[in-house]
């Protein structure tokens, strides 16, 4: 049994995280003769710029440089998409309210922003395109036509359906609120070579966007990225005006360049999650069957295209979330607004495409006087049976881990602790498939389901709630359900890859790298985990390195969940090189076969002897044999085509549910979270410490989203939350109360590293059940359906209380 996998293990950084050890950006020692960067940055939301009278800023304090469009030799481009459309500075037009337009060098952070202000504007002011309604009326769009997809013939059979209702919600965006701003420092070296250290889950965009700036090969900039202060999407792209920007001012001056982004500046200039406005036709039965559905999702992208046609592609691959339906059309409107470009956020468009058809369940279940965990077990895909294997040939494991939230259990012993059944059957296609044809072959939700029910004791706290609501005018209570079942792998099936590179020293200790980043999310343990386990050392051996991209090239960025299945992947294929090669040189002293030497308890064992595993290395060494190798791996089975919206868009799903339970006060609107039990699939968890604090942090994410985080911009295109003062992100007191979370224990039928799954994207979307409990509480003031928008915050909660009690 493996011993440093599935074991619940802390964050390798942890001890330097509570002592501020930890290095980011800002904790990186400066060279002497450093410059400090600040953007001089549109004050309008739309408008062409006549005149920029820049005397006062380039005669402020400290000032050493300032840099407009036309001073960039090479590429004045930032956009992370093929078209291009994003330039580091204005070239003119001007697209939003906080776009970069001047670039400020000066000799301290403090005299950089301040004379980024000192700016004397003339500009010829539009009217900016800012609604949903706005852009459709002025047919301002990123991707035009909009995208259809459809399964079987939903109009005729929502017409044929004995019941139909329809309706629109409208959910929010969301600020990412890393605690590290965007940040990136620059060096020059000798020759015109660039280094880069910058905060983003995307090295080798950076330094592609850093060659094209500086007109220089790849291989002139190198991109090193040790952490991020939380990344959740956020900088995918939005770190590259940042990084671009030290590089053009390092390259003109010869001097360092720093950059970071104070809040309000990162709030306003930055993409955040792109808001959705859903409108939905259904057709059902009488036992909440959805027969036929049509969904008409609007999103704001913002002025450029970024990552948006993913991002909404993703919402429409989320539109069937847990739901077999036989006729569903989902038509897609990614909108153009002058507004900061919307961008990557946990869950990638896929939360907001499930609050669609969650809502439409919930309405179903109101409309039917169903229980609404009942309406989704009716319309659930089937169950694969227990056990079941799908492709692949790597072993299931024999003892997968349970999580568990009971902070006084030994979280370390539980690898062993569960013994489950492998059959080892393999799953044929059950007929079952998605609304874009791929066939669903690992669902669990019905298994999850039932215990989770069973777990949160939902029939006896259902009837709990009932009584208190019953009794209670003022105070009202509520429950509410989310399943999840999301998809893992990019959609761009090329991205699906990663590498690796690893060394092992004479010494027996083992030097790490691959292209993932660390955000927080514990990727980093995790890998070296993996790598631990395939030498059988301890962790302690293994030495955890920065994301550089001379290490490794060409990676994806650290995104779709994906980073501990494909660079734990890329880790063991280069691991079990120099593991063969080490095993090469024991067998051949052993005059025995390269199978039978075994790598285990720090140990290497071979013909009945044991010798430590630094005395295998120092004796390959010896053998004049390598002990560096790289791996790497692309995820199989593969393909997708978007525009048709068919094909195997994922290698496999991950499942998660949540019961919720709020109150709220019905004369003030305030909530409170009172429990919340969450069961969640990280298949065989490579760390259940790990996995169940990102599902504890997703769920609250996706809380914040739908309920207390609001985004408010004015007719004038300002945002006006634009720090925590008016943007309220949950605080540790907005936990629910009672907090129960635990891992499912089943092993991923698909074969990823030791049969674990993504976890970082799934949880997130777990967040819907206090939504729905907070609607559920708010449906117990009257007899109409609350069909609450989001967020859902207290001033929404009044409103929606007085609707229903005026009705
Ligand atoms: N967890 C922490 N602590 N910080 C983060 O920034 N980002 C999330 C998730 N969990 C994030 C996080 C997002 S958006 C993604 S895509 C995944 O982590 C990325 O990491 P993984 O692929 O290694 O799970
Ligand atoms: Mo995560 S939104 O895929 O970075």
């Amino acid at each position: 049994m493996n011993e440093i996998v599935h074991k619940s293990l802390p964050h390798d950084a942890a001890p330097l995280h509570v002592s501020g050890e930890a290095r980011y950006i800002d904790d990186i020692p400066l060279p002497a003769n450093t410059l400090h960067l600040a953007f001089g940055t549109s004050p309008v939301a739309k408008g062409v710029l006549k005149g920029l009278d820049l005397a006062k800023v380039r005669a402020a304090p400290g000032v050493v440089a300032v840099l407009l469009a036309q001073d960039l030799p090479f590429a004045n481009d930032v956009s992370s998409a093929p078209v291009h459309d994003e330039p580091l500075l204005s070239t003119g037009t001007l697209n939003y309210l906080g776009q970069p337009v001047f670039l400020v060098a000066a000799t301290s952070h403090l005299a950089a922003r301040f004379a980024a202000r000192q700016a004397v504007w003339d500009i010829e002011e539009g009217t900016p395109i800012l609604t949903v309604d706005e852009a459709l009326e002025a047919n301002s769009y990123i991707e035009h036509p909009p995208l259809v997809w459809t399964k079987g013939d939903a109009g005729a059979a929502i017409t044929a359906a004995p019941r139909r209702l329809e309706g629109r919600i409208e959910m929010g965006g969301q600020e990412h609120f890393y605690l590290e701003s965007q940040a990136a420092l620059a060096i020059p070296q000798e020759g015109g070579d660039m280094y880069v250290s910058s905060s983003t889950q995307h090295p080798t965009e950076i330094q592609h966007k850093v060659a094209e700036a500086l007109g220089v090969p790849m291989h002139a900039v190198r991109v090193e990225s040790r952490r991020m202060g939380g990344g959740f999407g956020g900088k995918e792209s939005q770190g590259n005006p940042l990084a671009v920007a030290c590089a053009v001012v390092a390259r003109a001056t010869g001097r360092p360049a720093k950059m970071r982004y104070d809040r309000d500046d990162d709030m306003q200039i930055t993409g955040k999650r792109h808001d959705f406005r859903i409108d939905y036709t259904v057709g059902f039965d009488g036992t909440g069957r959805i027969l036929g559905v049509d969904f008409r999702q609007y999103t704001r992208c913002g002025w450029s295209q970024d990552l948006s046609l993913a991002v909404a592609d993703r919402a429409m691959l989320h539109a069937d979330n847990a739901y077999l339906m036989e006729h569903i059309r989902i038509e897609s409107h990614r909108l153009r607004t002058n507004m900061c470009s919307a961008t990557a956020y946990r869950g990638f468009g896929g939360p907001q495409g499930i609050v669609g058809i969650e809502r439409v369940v919930d309405h179903i279940a109101h409309e039917l006087g169903m229980d609404p965990i009942e309406v989704r077990r009716v319309n659930y895909y089937a169950d694969a049976p227990v056990g079941a294997v799908h492709g692949g040939s790597a072993p299931a494991p024999a003892a997968p881990p349970r999580g568990t939230s009971d902070k006084k259990m030994d979280l370390t012993s539980r690898g062993a602790a569960a013994a489950f059944p492998v059959e080892g059957e393999v799953v044929a296609g059950r007929g079952q498939t998605t609304p874009y044809g791929m066939d669903v072959f690992d669902f669990a939700l019905h298994r999850m389901t039932e215990r989770l029910l069973e777990s949160a004791d939902y029939a006896a706290r259902k009837a709990a709630v009932a009584e208190w609501n019953a009794h209670n005018p003022v105070l009202k209570k509520g429950l509410g359900f989310a399943p999840v079942k999301f998809g893992i792998s990019f959609t761009l099936s090329h991205l699906n890859q990663a590498g690796a590179l690893v060394h092992v020293y004479q010494d027996g200790s083992v030097h790490l790298n691959h292209g993932g980043t660390e955000m927080g999310q514990g990727l980093f343990q995790k890998v070296a985990q993996v790598a631990a386990s395939r030498f059988g050392i301890p962790l302690d051996m293994v030495k955890i390195t920065a994301t550089d991209t001379a290490k490794v090239p060409n990676t994806s960025a650290t995104a779709a969940s994906s980073g501990s299945d494909l660079n734990g992947m890329a880790v063991k294929a280069a691991c079990d090189t120099i593991r063969d090669r080490i095993a090469g040189v024991v067998a051949a002293l052993h005059q025995c076969a390269t199978e039978e030497v075994s790598f285990e308890g720090g140990e290497v064992r071979a013909g009945g002897e044991a010798m430590p595993f630094a005395k295998a290395a120092m004796l390959a060494y010896e053998a004049q044999v390598s002990l560096s190798a790289t791996g790497h791996y692309r995820t199989p089975d593969l393909s997708w085509d978007r525009i048709r919206g068919q094909g195997r868009a994922f290698y496999y799903f991950a499942h998660g549910a949540a019961l919720s339970e709020v109150v709220i006060d019905t004369l003030t609107g305030e909530y409170r979270f009172l429990r919340t039990d969450i069961l969640h699939d990280a298949g065989a968890s490579l760390n259940p410490a790990l996995d169940i604090g990102q599902v504890e942090g997703g769920y609250v994410q996706g809380a914040g989203w739908l309920t207390s985080e609001e985004l408010v911009w004015d007719g004038k295109g300002r945002l006006r939350t634009h720090a925590p003062s008016t943007y309220k992100i949950p605080a540790v007191s907005d936990r629910p109360k009672v907090f129960n979370v635990d891992l499912w224990d089943e092993p991923n039928p698909s074969a990823t590293i030791y049969r674990s799954k993504a976890v970082g994207e799934p949880p997130f979307v777990l967040g819907i059940a206090p939504f729905l409990a907070l609607s559920d509480a708010i449906g117990a003031c009257g007899a109409g359906y609350p069909a609450l928008d989001a967020p859902a915050t207290p001033e929404r909660v009044l409103a929606a209380v007085r609707r229903m009690r005026d009705a």
